[in-house]
């Protein structure tokens, strides 16, 4: 896999494809570029796709600091320099979509499109941030088994594929504890994106789980109603990592978009 020193952070990233048209997909916590395998096999027939780490989990270093959203705003900023990208379609599931809020409000016209998939535009709750904390502190202290068990009953459904719970498992244990900390003290301080979904000017599709109880279907029917012309997408049989657990319905729905996007 490629990595790249930028903005203070040694990033890797997956590029694959040739196509002039890029798609940038951005990840959830606490996995990394790799899930989106299926998508990239998917899209790099007509696009260019690049997925990266985020700082301290997959292949990425951690950085020692917060992995603030705008730290890794600027990270993919930086990285899509360096790779000579001006323009992207961006889908960013979870995490990944706190960050494409962070990066529209920063680049808008690196936008071709956006994708926001199981996300929520609003901030954490003062609760929300001390749990966020008292995460950060024990994946610390327990490791990333610990992380897996307490995350994998919240992204997966209750009968997820053995398979799927053995990825995320693997995703997630490809990362390391300081990433995982520091991703959850950046994800507390991020700021409330609600007034970003009036200002999104380009197409923009959102897609939900049924299942998603971390950030459930009303929740994407509220962002779908603040983002003008957007189209909704609800993925049957998936709860939050709804790429993994229902990888036809969404690859269809996101290719669907990204292919019906303008260069
Ligand atoms: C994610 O899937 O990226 C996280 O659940 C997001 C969050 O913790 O808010």
């Amino acid at each position: 896999m490629p990595r790249v020193q930028v903005n203070g952070a040694e990033v890797h990233y997956r590029d694959a494809g040739h196509a002039a048209s890029v798609v940038l997909l951005l990840h959830a916590f606490p996995l990394n570029g790799g899930m989106w395998a299926r998508e990239i096999a998917l899209l790099e027939r007509r696009h260019r796709v690049i997925a990266p780490d985020y700082r301290g989990l997959g292949a990425s270093a951690p950085s020692g600091q917060p992995s603030s959203l705008g730290a890794l705003a600027e990270d993919v900023r930086a990285l899509l320099a360096h790779l000579r990208v001006e323009r992207a379609a961006v889908a960013g599931l979870s995490m990944g979509g706190y960050l494409a809020f962070e990066l529209y409000r920063r680049a808008p016209a690196l936008f071709r499109g956006l994708a926001l998939c199981d996300t929520r535009a609003g901030p954490d709750t003062p609760e929300g941030k001390a749990a966020r904390e008292t995460f950060a502190r024990s994946a610390l202290e327990k490791g990333l088994g610990w992380v897996a068990d307490e995350m994998i009953p919240k992204l997966l459904r209750p009968d997820a594929d053995p398979l799927v719970v053995k990825e995320v498992r693997d995703l997630v244990r490809q990362g390391t504890p300081a990433g995982v900390a520091a991703a959850q003290r950046g994800m507390a301080e991020r700021p409330d994106s609600t007034p970003t979904l009036a200002a999104i000017a380009c197409p923009t599709l959102v897609v939900v789980g049924e299942d998603d109880a971390l950030t459930p279907p009303a929740e994407a029917e509220r962002m779908s109603r603040a983002v003008k012309g957007s189209k909704l997408v609800r993925v049957r049989r998936a709860a939050h990592l709804s790429n993994l657990e229902n990888p036809q319905a969404f690859g269809a729905a996101l290719s669907a978009f990204v292919d019906g996007l303008a260069a």
